[in-house]
């Protein structure tokens, strides 16, 4: 309760106080049967100087007491209640925009704490399946305006998984919740020491994948053709599998191996009398039968996690639970009822593929010559001796920096298919969202490297002109707040003498 509060209901309980012992004074001299007061002689000094109009007098004094404390402090407190009121409704929106940021599952792709992460993506070059990478926004703050970063968040980032949030992008947010989720990004900036101290750990991990790149991309060639083999297997497997749902139907639910309860899996009735020794549901017959086509379902299933499960499951006449599985029984009856569904899934899958099987095939010979000629082409590669040589002096541990933070920090936006993995890189700077840096071109829009300089530290904004002929959008964010000097120049010297 607010301190103004507290003083209202200390006068309320005053007055009321007060009111009602007037009340009970006119009450108490009414009925008393006594001649008008002005017929009365009055009371003496003696009779009025008494204890009572002491405890009266104390009781004022007590009260201008009160009040001779109360009213400064409440004047002190009056200052700071507006800025405290503020800074309550910025917590609530804090607080309302974490619960965006996980309803809205931003953390899925991003991470978390923010810190980045990654989402499967289509590939559009090669309609490969990939794990497109999601940057860190737990320092975007670092590099984008609030605007700037609100605009990403609205209207998304076409071409890539992120989706538009905000109502104008036809997402589900409205302003205030927009407004929120920045709040949110806002209180969970990391420190600016550790946004710098990420650099040397970036620049190393860029650098790896340049080394692991040839067999990451020779990794994805076999993970291809496996791809293919597996689909052109999957005619034989339907057929071997096809039947099996019926005969598992027939085992549960004709007169010769059913009972009641098996039989209502299948919602019929069993007019049979075949035995269930351990009373299980499962009558002895079905039960000498089921290993036969749970074998013969993981012989010809490919992997999947439905197979698995049959895999697991042991029947037995003479056992009334399936224990091979390890830890907890489970009534046969049950591992009957799992075996159907899984059954019906392993069967359903390989007559969709089977049933789609030239596309599926097309599109994923598609993806082998993709990534077959990405394993040729090595766009990834970067000559880190003849860059050494054009643009440092010869200095290859300056070359392999500037190599290792262009790609950490740029190559996202200025290198096509960066974000989608090694196997669908293109030449470095050859144009994404950002624009093409090759052949000079940044040299053309920059003739002086400090203007080049200077662009990558503050970044572009909305409207305004930067380098010679260039219109900014505000997309292209300011690095001086996470880079030293030192390796912006070294990614400004790499982009100046791109192929
Ligand atoms: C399905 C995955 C996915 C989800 C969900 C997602 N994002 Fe993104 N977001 C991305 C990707 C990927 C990018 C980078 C796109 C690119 O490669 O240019 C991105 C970019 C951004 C950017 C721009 C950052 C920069 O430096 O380029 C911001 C800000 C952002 N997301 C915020 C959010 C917020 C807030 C949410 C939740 C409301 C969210 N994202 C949900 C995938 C996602
Ligand atoms: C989030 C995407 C993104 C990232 C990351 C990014 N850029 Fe850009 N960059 C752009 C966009 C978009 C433009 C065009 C300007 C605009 O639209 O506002 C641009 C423009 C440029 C230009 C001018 C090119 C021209 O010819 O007009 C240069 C130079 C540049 N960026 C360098 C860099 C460097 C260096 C880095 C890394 C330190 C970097 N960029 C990181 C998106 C990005």
């Amino acid at each position: 309760m607010g301190l103004g509060a507290v003083t209202l209901l200390i006068v309320a309980v005053a007055v009321i106080g007060w009111l009602a012992f007037l009340l009970r004074n006119t009450r108490v001299r009414h009925r008393a049967d006594v001649p008008p007061p002005n017929l009365t002689p009055y009371l003496t000094d003696d009779d009025l100087e008494v204890k009572r109009l002491d405890r009266v007098l104390l009781s004022a004094l007590i009260a201008v007491a009160v009040i001779a404390i109360v009213m400064p402090i409440y004047y002190l407190n009056e200052g700071t209640r507006q800025a405290a009121a503020t800074e309550h409704y910025a917590d609530v929106a804090v607080e309302r925009g974490h619960e965006w940021f996980i309803e809205y599952q931003c953390g899925n792709c991003h991470g978390a704490d923010g810190g980045g992460g990654g989402a499967v993506f289509v590939e559009a070059r090669s309609g490969l399946s990939t794990t497109w990478a999601a940057p860190s926004i737990d320092d975007v703050l670092y590099r984008y305006t609030v605007d700037e970063a609100r605009y990403w968040i609205v209207y998304g980032r076409a071409g890539t998984p992120m989706p538009a949030w905000g109502a104008e992008g036809g997402g589900p947010l409205n302003t205030q919740q927009i407004d929120e989720l920045l709040a949110y990004l806002d209180s969970i900036q990391i420190p600016q020491s550790e946004v710098l101290a990420a650099v040397d750990k970036r620049v190393e991990i860029e650098l790896t994948r340049l080394e692991g790149a040839d067999t990451a991309v020779a990794a994805a060639v076999t993970g291809q053709e496996a791809a293919i083999a597996a689909l052109e297997a999957v005619p034989g497997q339907y057929e071997a599998i096809r039947d099996l749902p019926r005969r598992l139907e027939s085992l549960l639910s004709d007169p010769a191996t059913c009972t009641e309860r098996s039989a209502a899996l299948f919602s019929t009735s069993c007019d049979g009398t075949a035995t269930d020794v351990d009373r299980d549901g499962l009558s002895d017959a079905a039960e000498i039968n089921l290993p036969a086509l749970v074998g013969q379902i993981v012989a010809s299933a490919p992997v999947s996690d439905a197979r698995n499960a049959i895999e697991k499951l042991e029947f037995d006449p003479s056992l009334a639970f399936t224990t091979s599985s390890g830890a907890t029984p489970i009534p046969d009856l049950d591992s009957a009822q799992l075996l159907l569904t899984d059954l019906a899934t392993i069967e359903r899958d390989l007559r969709l593929t089977a049933g789609n099987l030239d596309l599926l095939l097309a599109a994923a010979q598609d993806g082998l010559t993709a990534v077959v000629a990405a394993r040729d082409a090595r766009r990834y590669a970067v000559d880190i001796p003849a860059l050494a040589a054009e643009t440092f002096g010869g200095d290859e541990a300056q070359a392999e920096r500037a190599v290792g933070l262009y790609n950490a920090y740029c190559a996202r936006c200025h290198t096509a298919g960066y974000s989608a993995g090694i196997a669908f890189t293109q030449e470095a700077g050859s144009g994404a969202m950002g624009p093409s840096l090759r052949e000079g071109r940044s040299v053309v829009q920059f003739p002086n490297i400090d203007d080049h300089y200077d662009f990558v530290v503050g970044g572009s904004t909305n409207g305004v002109q930067y380098g010679v002929n260039g219109v900014g959008r505000g997309w292209m964010p300011g690095f001086g707040a996470m880079l030293t000097e030192a390796d912006i120049m070294l990614i400004v010297q790499y982009e100046r003498t791109l192929p």
